[in-house]
């Protein structure tokens, strides 16, 4: 199939000089895909290889796609979110080096999809995703491109688990690679990025001191972790809620209280919600929340809070500061929503710091070459990140941290090889 001209569609050509050196900078940042770049330039492991990636459109994702185009890949790209673009970068991304990228900040649903279709249009054979939207939109509206395709990568714990349930049913037609799985991708950026850029966010769009606040953190899966220790760190009196013991019993553990949503809607301040579920933030909370209580969200979709049920109770809303919507409750209460309930670490701040997407993004360079290498032997299902790849990424980002670590001993070896040994 003959590959399309491609253009872009970005907000202003003119922000390109802006970008070009935020997308440096944050390569500063990112040494672990320098050295994979550096290999790829010689060894064009991607060559002649078509992408469509579908990402959060940031210096950093800048920094993956001029990887994967030095590799050999022609690589189009668009926004897996319609608020996290930064605008300056999808230009110089345009401008600078070549890549058709089709992202604006604030575009509305129907241009997120015309931008998602634009990229579709590339005939991708690979297809990398935040969220799984692009591969949702191919299988389900464009599958004449499903015989182009030799496999995928997904980023995020949304995307894989919308994944995993096509492939249980058989509507996944080629093999994805869980990226977001990988112990050098969950680890930190789940749990330590979104836990400094979601505050960060939160921080950016309100100026509140946390100091002295009451932070609800609704999920203590990764991000959620990694969000309350950061709000435990800045002096607030964190309170989770979950629905899994474990997890519960965990943030107990950790030093946190933990009670239904239903409870801690009545004495919350500021609520962030990283469950990658629906409506958990609904009707009844807004009902019992303190006037001027704050919600956001961090997960991936916009549903974790029931907008639409706060709508309904409020008798109007206005916008008093960038990302923060006033919502004005029928009995006279102000509650603010944040970020329009998208993940607010990207709406109202910058998402994750360079060098924790330096580990994901290394991981979803590697996991292109792997499927490139390997898409024959694998079937339409879900993979993880080989652990030979995620222990080398991990390998390389601690070298350039200037850390060492110890190696086994043959001795060493032998004694955790054998049952008989320690008797
Ligand atoms: N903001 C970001 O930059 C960013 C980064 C990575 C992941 N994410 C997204 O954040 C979400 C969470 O990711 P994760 O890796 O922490 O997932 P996870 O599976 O590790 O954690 C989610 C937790 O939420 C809990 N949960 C589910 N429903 C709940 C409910 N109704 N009330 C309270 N708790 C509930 C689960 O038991 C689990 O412990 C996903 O949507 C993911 O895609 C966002």
């Amino acid at each position: 199939m003959e590959t399309l001209k491609l253009n872009g569609d970005v907000k202003d050509i003119a922000l390109a000089e802006k970008g070009k050196r935020r997308i440096e900078w944050a390569n500063q940042h990112m040494p672990v895909l320098q050295l994979i770049r550096k290999r790829f330039i010689k060894e064009q492991p991607l060559k002649g290889i078509r992408v469509s990636a579908c990402l959060h459109v940031t210096s950093e994702t800048a920094n993956l796609a001029i990887a994967l185009r030095d590799g050999g890949a022609d690589v189009v790209l668009c926004a897996s979110n319609p608020l996290s673009t930064q605008d300056e970068v999808a230009a110089s991304l345009l401008k600078d080096y070549n890549i058709p990228t089709y992202a604006i900040k604030g575009e509305d649903n129907a241009t997120y999809y015309a931008h998602i279709t634009a990229a579709l249009d590339h005939a991708p054979h690979i297809t990398m995703d935040d969220g799984a939207d692009l591969v949702t939109q191919l299988l389900t509206k464009r599958t004449e491109l499903i015989k182009n395709v030799i496999g995928g990568t997904e980023e995020t714990t949304t995307g894989v688990i919308r994944l995993r349930a096509m492939a249980k049913d058989g509507t996944l037609k080629f093999p994805v690679i869980a990226v977001n799985d990988a112990l050098t991708k969950h680890f930190f950026d789940n749990r330590y990025g979104t836990g400094q850029s979601t505050l960060d966010g939160v921080i950016r769009a309100t100026n509140l001191l946390l100091a002295g606040l009451r932070v609800v953190v609704a999920g203590y899966g990764w991000c959620g972790r990694g969000v309350a220790m950061r709000a435990k760190g800045h002096g607030a009196d964190v309170i989770v809620t979950e629905i899994n013991p474990t997890k519960a019993i965990e943030a107990v553990m950790d030093g946190f209280r933990v009670m239904p949503m239903t409870e801690a809607a009545k004495i919350g301040d500021i609520f962030i919600t990283v469950t990658g579920n629906k409506s958990v933030i609904a009707h009844d909370h807004f009902q019992n929340m303190k006037d001027g209580a704050v919600v956001s969200n961090s997960g991936h979709f916009n549903v974790e809070i029931d907008i639409p049920a706060l709508e309904k109770l409020s008798s109007g809303k206005r916008e008093v500061r960038p990302f923060v919507d006033e919502y004005v409750m029928k009995d006279g209460r102000k509650l603010y929503l944040l970020g329009d309930g998208r993940l607010i670490n990207l709406a109202a701040a910058e998402g994750h710091p360079a060098s924790v997407m330096d580990m994901s993004f290394a991981n979803q360079a590697v996991a292109a070459e792997y499927m490139v290498k390997n898409a024959k032997e694998l079937k339409a299902q879900v993979y993880p990140v080989p652990e030979h790849l995620d222990q080398q990424i991990a390998k390389l980002k601690l070298e350039s941290m200037g850390f060492q670590i110890d190696k086994l001993t043959p001795e060493q070896e032998h004694y955790l090889a054998s049952w008989s040994e320690g008797t």
